[in-house]
């Protein structure tokens, strides 16, 4: 069957359509009618999804799970346009959907919406071959967003999407857009919001919904801007290390003060206002929040000394058959079987 056949395209919206006016669906049915709607959407997709259509097809027999993970439901699309057309009133407004996948939010959108635009952001081009044949081509951009789609006038965008470097440069540019009203965000591998809370000196979370199929956490969040307050210093903290603004962090801990390579560690979320560094080669996480923040350091500069035991840890040089595990500043070192050694 040709993906151009508007039988199909109708049948696929009518289906929509029909699963959102059904108002009394279980968690199950709503989960159902997702993976449906995937099969039939990847059956008709007119290009190699990769790494192979017809194999994630049948793969996806026994379960789609792993899709709709991908994918944030057309009813939680509906909730979300619902919510924003009673706050505005039912006047124009435009969301810019960042990394819209199959480009569900501007079908619900034109089905149910007449008067919220959705511009769609999405790499991925075999994905939005259905917005596509909706005839909605200009709103459409294959590419990772980047400074030139934030020129582009909306007011809303709407995140599902992983804690990475692509993210902090999105939020970077979206804080710095005029007329911005707020992101909306639904949590993806469980870090997502608590990333977002770092924003919290422009941004205001409140709970607008709840998804309707589980995710690590089932709300779903309007980010409002709000009159800028001066940048928290856990954000500064955040921003310089993830920006690597300097090679070194210095903390401190009963037997002095410690100092690791920024290059070597990597950040991941604890909690809300919490972070944690992760040190790769010492193997060893230290906590962040506004409490300790103080304790800690960042520096370009280290002695010669220190530079070369940080060296020979990144090389897994041993000492008595033994890897560094901490390296403090005054000539001493933490062993990987615990045992201190000064120098
Ligand atoms: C988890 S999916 C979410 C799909 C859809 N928004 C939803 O909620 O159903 C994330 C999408 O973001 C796209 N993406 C990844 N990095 C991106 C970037 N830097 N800019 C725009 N889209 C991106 C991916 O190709 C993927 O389709």
């Amino acid at each position: 069957m040709d993906f151009q056949d508007q039988n199909i395209i109708h049948e696929l919206l009518d289906t929509i359509k029909n699963h959102i006016d059904s108002e009394h669906l279980n968690k199950q049915e709503i989960i159902d009618f997702e993976m449906l709607f995937a099969k039939t959407f990847l059956k008709h997709s007119p290009r190699i999804e990769t790494p192979d259509n017809e194999a994630l097809y049948h793969e996806l027999d026994d379960s789609l799970e792993g899709l709709n993970a991908l994918n944030t439901s057309f009813k939680d699309f509906f909730q979300i346009l619902e919510y924003l057309n009673k706050k505005h009133k039912s006047k124009t407004i435009t969301i810019c959907d960042i990394g819209a996948g199959y480009g569900k939010l501007s079908i619900i959108a034109s089905l149910f919406f007449k008067n919220i635009k959705v511009i769609s952001i999405e790499p991925v081009k075999e994905r939005t071959w259905l917005l596509e044949c909706l005839g909605t081509k200009e709103n459409i951009y294959h590419e990772f967003f980047n400074e030139i789609h934030c020129e582009l006038p909306f007011d809303y965008a709407f995140f599902y999407f992983p804690v990475c470097h692509a993210l902090d440069d999105i939020l970077n540019l979206l804080e710095k857009k005029k007329d911005f009203l707020g992101i909306i965000a639904i949590e993806s591998h469980g870090d997502f919001f608590s990333r977002l809370s770092l924003e919290k000196d422009w941004l205001e979370d409140k709970n607008i919904a709840r998804t309707s199929i589980p995710r690590h956490d089932n709300n779903i969040k309007l980010y409002e801007r709000i009159i800028k307050k001066q940048e928290s210093p856990l954000k500064r903290l955040y921003h310089d290390i993830k920006h690597r603004k300097f090679e070194y962090i210095l903390g401190n801990d009963s037997q002095g003060t410690w100092v690791e390579k920024l290059c070597e560690c990597e950040i991941n979320f604890f909690n809300e206002d919490e972070f944690v560094i992760q040190s790769l080669s010492s193997h060893r996480n230290f906590k962040v929040d506004k409490n300790h923040i103080n304790e800690l350091e960042l520096t370009n500069k280290v002695p010669k000394n220190i530079e070369n035991l940080l060296n020979k840890r990144s090389q897994s040089i041993e000492i008595d058959g033994q890897k560094i595990r901490k390296i403090y500043m005054h000539k001493k070192i933490e062993l990987s079987n615990g045992k201190l050694v000064d120098l």
